[in-house]
């Protein structure tokens, strides 16, 4: 947008997005709108519209780009502007009254404030502005104060650690008259008309923003009256002075408690404060048994919440000061917190999950038998209500299904008990729930419920479990046919997970099969088979061998059974993995037999041309699915060295049929996908043994690469190098095939945004190159296109994208590496002058760009992985990479156009000093982090 717009433009465009019924024009109104936005005319167009007043949607329309421009967009302003923009801002809020809109005083609200982060030149803004509202403003000015330290902690403004801790000190400097000013509305507001219990809302908010960054000394905080205020609110009234307490506000005194409870955490000795808080939220239980009593269930999560996170605060010292003589005090709050996991709606349960896993967590590590049996009666009622909560509706008929949320509960469930059940020992837990299933007269729904923990716990029991688990065993295969589908169902996941004790009982094998082959074919109970089935498969493999003609004809009919594809290829998975146990005349039978069940369907499908239907059976991805689990999972455990591969007969006879794939569906990007993905397992499984196909197989890869660019077949291609380029003959064909895929990607990755649109294309093609380097470095870095192939690299060293990120960063690292690996071998030297003139040119701008990714691109996780580049570097030369890294370092910034140091000399020449010392990743990344804090 060249030239600023007319105000009447705008106002039509914004009048359009809104109201026009015809979406073509409101989409062209979007677009428009969000280019202006763009555009630096878009400060002047906001401040305007604020001016005009014209309707509801523009003065929206402008807060929310004000404070968009302000949040992203602050560099575009000279500084000499800023104090006009506030006092123009500062105007607009002064006109706030009780009819204007909550958004937009919301939006005007946090672009103050993220103004007032970015501007040192205006210290100690809250009190600016207290003084300046105190008296004719207070909803806009509780606001600003609310969002300035959560917009402090958000980093969508990008602050730098300096200006951050400067802007906290600036807080610290005001918390006095801050708290001051707190306590003043609070005695100012106090009886309960509708209008102060918003304003109550407000000071509660506010003041739990300024705790939750830190800005109040929590010494200061003794006998505070916002905080009896809170507690006011949260403790239960006798009859007489009985008022209703709203949800809002209930929530928001809530939220101040707890916040104040996790800076107790991080804080200790703050034995007033913790005392305090401590007897007072103790003091809630009856107000939690009369928000039951009311069935008022958000209370009671407030309620519970606030238990959790006393627990939680005081974990450490409960766990570090007790042992078997004395618990330490707030041991008690664990029966508040049980109390509410015993609250008759799971949801309340679910917030207690994370004090078990921290709970579980540190007793792990601390790993201290007494204070370990300490907690276990705890955990013992916990696992005694979870198992409760599991019980389904006494009047449920069929099976939980997928997506339902009391399903997805009990599987939080049962990882929570997965996590917790060594503080009271797995067998016990078992034990336990095998005398819930013999309780007389136990419901269904009870028994199952005590299935399901049981099967939670199964894989922790001992294989050589004499007593309670045969009983078991016996009860599920003798279970009556009457029994509740969910009862049947869970049992046969029960079988499944306890495949490590039947593989050491081989001779519950045999009736275990039997059961489950007969529970294969049944509604509902199908697919629990199958995954037992592959369970026991895949661990009692040595026993499998003669089950396997029958575990075939069983696949012959899969599809006649209710179990889903998922299932399927379950089960052929396990089949596969007992097939890869035989021995090799019968492995071959038993394999070829395996891949034409997957083969045959997707030969008639190309000879009948016919159309494939998603997720069908006229879908070649179904086949290629199965065929790509039965090939990835055979594992040939009785090879013969010298004799040819028991799996390589199968493939060449697989193969072309593969490639008619190929051919036939070759502008179909998915089935491509996965057709490749049968290719991969295909040359992994008999690593280097078919030579004789890749003329045929690189030649056809190429052709329809090049001409429909379908990335898969450049991941292909680094299979093909990673299985045969250390093969001397086999490596001018494999650099043939590099050739050819250079050509169209690179015609792909320079249309404009290139990289940034095809991360795969860039993740696949730098796999490719770094297969080559490692399995045939000399003729790689020999060869023409290396140039291209650089700097075709350095470019993508700062694209945002998890995996495409790696590949680069590994084939960088792959790069380097080739100067100091292998030092023994005759081309060591060779290797190491051509990497060392690769780097004599690049180097610099490798670093450059390094650094510039980091600080301006890369999330945080990224760094290790230039930080892996890095130590490269410098095992290859530590005085030269150190040149490269400060003059790096110079050309960042070091200050914002509004005066904020970004980093000091100090701090870069420490950056630089920890980055040349270091020896390891880790400390390089840990440099790289506090490099990016800076900008951040
Ligand atoms: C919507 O607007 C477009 C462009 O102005 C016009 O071509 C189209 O006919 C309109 N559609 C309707 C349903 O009015
Ligand atoms: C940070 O700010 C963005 C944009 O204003 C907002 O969408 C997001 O919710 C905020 N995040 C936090 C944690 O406050
Ligand atoms: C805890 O009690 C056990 C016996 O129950 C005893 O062996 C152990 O020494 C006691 N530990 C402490 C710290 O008192
Ligand atoms: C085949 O056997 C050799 C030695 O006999 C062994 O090293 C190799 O791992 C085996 N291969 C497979 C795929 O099991
Ligand atoms: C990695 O991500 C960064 C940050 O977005 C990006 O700038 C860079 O180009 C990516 N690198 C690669 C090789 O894709």
């Amino acid at each position: 947008m060249e030239q600023k717009p007319a105000i009447d433009l705008v106002l039509l465009a914004v009048s359009s997005l809104y109201n026009n019924p015809n979406t073509t024009e409101k989409e062209r109104a979007s677009q428009w709108l969000g280019d202006l936005q763009k555009s630096v005319h878009a400060w002047t167009v906001a401040d305007e519209l604020l001016h005009h007043k014209r309707d509801l949607e523009s003065c929206y329309f402008a807060a929310q780009t004000m404070r968009s421009k302000i949040q992203q967009s602050f560099h575009e302003l000279p500084p000499e502007a800023h104090s006009s923009l506030r006092d123009s801002l500062l105007e607009h809020i002064a006109q706030i009254n009780e009819q204007t809109n909550t958004i937009i005083v919301t939006q005007l609200c946090v672009a103050l404030a993220d103004l007032a982060l970015q501007m040192p030149t205006w210290p100690r803004a809250s009190l600016d502005l207290i003084t300046k509202f105190s008296s004719t403003n207070m909803w806009p000015l509780l606001e600003i104060l609310t969002v300035l330290p959560e917009e402090l902690e958000n980093r969508s403004v990008r602050l730098g650690e300096n200006r951050r801790l400067d802007v906290l000190n600036d807080f610290k400097s005001c918390s006095t008259t801050i708290l001051e000013f707190l306590k003043h509305c609070a005695n100012t507001y106090t009886d309960n008309s509708q209008e102060n219990v918003q304003v109550n809302i407000k000071i509660l908010r506010c003041f739990t923003s300024w705790v939750s960054v830190g800005a109040f000394e929590l010494s200061e905080l003794g006998n505070n009256i916002v905080i009896n205020r809170a507690f006011g609110i949260l403790t239960y009234k006798p009859e007489g002075e009985k008022q209703t307490v709203g949800g809002a506000l209930h929530s928001a005194a809530t939220d101040c408690i707890c916040t104040l409870l996790q800076c107790l955490e991080d804080n200790n000795n703050q034995q007033i404060l913790e005392t305090y808080l401590f007897n007072n939220v103790i003091n809630l239980e009856v107000a939690y048994h009369m928000s039951v009593a009311n069935e008022d269930q958000d209370k009671s999560i407030n309620y519970c919440r606030v238990f959790t996170e006393l627990a939680e605060s005081f974990l450490e010292k409960i766990i570090m000061n007790s042992n078997n003589k004395s618990q330490h005090y707030a041991m008690k709050v664990l029966d508040l917190v049980l109390i509410c996991v015993g609250h008759h709606d799971y949801e309340v349960a679910e917030i207690t999950f994370n004090l078990w896993y921290v709970l579980s967590e540190d007793l792990y590590q601390k790993n201290n038998k007494e204070i370990t049996e300490m907690f276990r009666p705890y955990v013992e009622r916990l696992i005694t209500a979870l198992c409760r909560h599991c019980q389904m509706e006494p009047d449920h008929e069929g099976l939980l299904e997928d997506g339902d949320d009391f399903k997805d509960f009990r599987l939080k469930v049962s990882d929570l008990i997965k996590d917790v059940v060594f503080i009271v020992g797995s067998s016990s837990c078992f034990r336990q729930m095998f005398i819930n299933l013999q309780t007389p007269g136990v419901t269904w729904e009870s028994s199952e419920a005590s299935l399901f923990v049981m099967q939670a716990v199964a894989k922790n029991i001992v294989p050589t479990e004499n007593e309670v688990v045969p009983k078991v065993v016996e009860a599920i295969l003798s279970l009556p046919e009457t029994t509740h589908i969910s009862v049947k169902y869970t049992s046969v996941l029960l079988l499944g997970e306890l495949c490590e004790w039947i593989e050491k009982h081989a001779n519950t094998l045999d009736p275990i099969l039997n059961f489950l082959v007969c529970c294969l074919p049944q509604q509902g109970i199908g697919a629990a088979a199958a995954i037992a089935l592959q369970n026991i498969c895949a661990t009692c493999n040595d026993h499998m061998p003669r089950h396997v003609p029958i575990m075939l004809q069983l696949l012959h009919q899969v599809d006649t059974f209710a179990i889903t594809n998922n299932a399927v290829i379950g089960l052929l998975k396990g089949v596969a993995s007992i097939i890869g146990c035989m021995n090799p005349p019968e492995l071959t039978t038993a394999l070829r037999e395996l891949c034409s069940m997957q083969m045959n369907p997707i030969c008639q499908l190309i000879e009948q041309d016919v159309v494939p239907v998603k997720g069908t059976k006229t879908d070649p991805v179904l086949w290629l699915d199965r065929l790509s689990s039965v090939l990835r999972h055979i594992c040939c455990k009785n090879n013969q060295s010298d004799g040819p591969h028991p799996c390589k007969e199968v493939v060449l006879e697989i193969w072309p049929i593969l490639s008619r794939t190929f051919d036939k569906y070759d502008s179909d990007l998915r089935i491509m996908e996965r057709c490749c993905r049968s290719v991969r397992f295909m040359l992994r499984c008999v690593s280097q043994q078919v030579r004789e196909i890749l003329e045929s197989l690189v030649g056809q890869i190429v052709r329809i690469y090049s001409h429909f660019k379908h990335s898969c077949f450049l991941y292909v291609g680094s299979i093909l190098v990673d299985e045969y380029a250390a093969d001397a003959s086999c490596v001018q064909g494999l650099l043939d095939m590099l050739h050819a895929f250079i050509e169209p990607t690179f015609l792909v990755l320079q249309e404009e945004n290139g990289l940034r649109m095809h991360p795969d294309t860039v993740d696949d093609f730098f796999r490719l190159c770094a297969r080559f380097l490692q399995r045939a470095p000399v003729a790689f870095l020999q060869c023409p296109s290396l140039v291209h192939i650089l700097q075709c690299a350095l470019l993508a060293s700062s694209l945002d994208h998890k995996e495409a990120n790696m590949s680069v960063m590994k084939f960088f690292y792959d790069l380097i590496n080739q100067a100091q690996t292998d030092r023994s071998k005759a081309d060591y030297k060779q290797r190491k002058d051509l990497v060392h003139r690769v780097l004599e040119e690049y180097g610099q701008n490798l670093v450059n760009n390094l650094l510039h990714a980091c600080v301006f691109y890369l999330h945080s996780y990224m760094l290790s992985e230039v930080a892996d580049v890095f130590v490269q570097l410098l095992d290859f030369n530590r005085e030269t990479t150190g040149k490269w890294l400060a003059n790096g370092l110079d050309q960042l910034p070091v200050q914002s156009n509004g005066g904020i140091v970004t980093a000091t000399p100090q701090q870069l020449k420490d950056i630089h000093a920890s980055i040349t010392r270091s020896d390891t990743s880790k400390s390089v990344t840990h440099a790289l982090k506090e490099l990016t804090r800076l900008y951040r």
